[in-house]
Order: C-alpha cells, then sequence, then structure tokens
C-alpha cells in the first residue's frame, strides 16, 4: 500500500475528485495549509506597508491506494494540477505499512476498495 500526498492549488481539486471518483477511488482527505516552496517570499502590501509572504495556502491531498493503483492516481493528479507555472506543487509516494477499517476491524488492502455497498447514504456520519 502507499500513500500519496500532494499538495496543490485549491482550484486543482474538484476535477481531481471528480476524476477520482469516476476511477472508482472515493476515499481521499484533504487539509488546508500553508507551505513554501523554492522560491523567495512574495512581497504584498497591507496598509500602507511592505510584508514578505513566506508562506501561500495550498490544499494537501492525502490517498492511499493499492501499490498497484498509484500510478493512475498520480496521473489524474499530475494532469490536473499542473498548470505549468511555479507554485503547482509537489507529490509524494510514501509506503504504508497496514490499515484497518475500524468500523469493522477488517485490515490489509481490501479495506482500500470500493464497492457497491459503499454509497453515501443520509444517516449517521456521511464519511
Ligand atoms: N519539499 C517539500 N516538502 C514539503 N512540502 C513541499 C515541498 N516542496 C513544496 N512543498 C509544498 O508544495 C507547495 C508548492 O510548492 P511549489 O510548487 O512552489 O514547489 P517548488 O519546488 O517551488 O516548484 P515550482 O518551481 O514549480 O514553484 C509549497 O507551498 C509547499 O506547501
Ligand atoms: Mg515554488
Amino acid at each position: 500500500m502507499k500513500m500519496i500526498v500532494a499538495y496543490i492549488r485549491h482550484e486543482a481539486f474538484e476535477p481531481i475528485r471528480a476524476d477520482l471518483l469516476e476511477a472508482g477511488f472515493p476515499s481521499l482527505t484533504i487539509t488546508e495549509v500553508k507551505g513554501s516552496g523554492r522560491q523567495k517570499a512574495i512581497t504584498e502590501h497591507y496598509r500602507g506597508s511592505e510584508l514578505a509572504v513566506h508562506l501561500r495556502p495550498k490544499l494537501k491531498i492525502e490517498c492511499v491506494v493499492e501499490s498497484k493503483d498509484v500510478g493512475v492516481v498520480k496521473e489524474v493528479i499530475l494532469r490536473h494540477a499542473r498548470t505549468g507555472s511555479v507554485g503547482d506543487g509537489k507529490l509524494f509516494i510514501l509506503p504504508v505499512e497496514e490499515a484497518v477499517r475500524i468500523r469493522t476491524g477488517e485490515d490489509g488492502e481490501m479495506v482500500l476498495q470500493a464497492h457497491e455497498g459503499d454509497e453515501v447514504t443520509v444517516n449517521g456520519d456521511l464519511g
């Protein structure tokens, strides 16, 4: 199993989410983060003063998949996140040792698979 972690522009998320869902990967986590790449600070003006801004808002995507599925998930993220301008972000792939579905106690790669019974219904937590 692998975790794909990507730091992307906010605008790229919706098409990524739609294509991952379509490709059978509905499960992911996103976090609004701030980060810096290799560029120097951008100068902004606030109430007449110059301000060096080192951190830019980004979206962090975390998606754990079977190792065989890394290629397709990576391709979807790169396709939508790349504009060709500086600040497009970075993608990392990390090894994952174990996965457990907390509700049932099941573990291993099987807990990563989406299947037909997993459609969202409006009862309890929608996660
Ligand atoms: N090495 C890194 N470790 C952790 N997060 C990173 C790393 N590099 C980039 N990021 C995250 O990705 C965001 C976007 O990085 P960015 O695209 O500016 O990278 P870059 O290396 O400067 O490439 P570019 O030249 O295309 O701008 C950063 O704001 C940060 O949140
Ligand atoms: Mg940069």
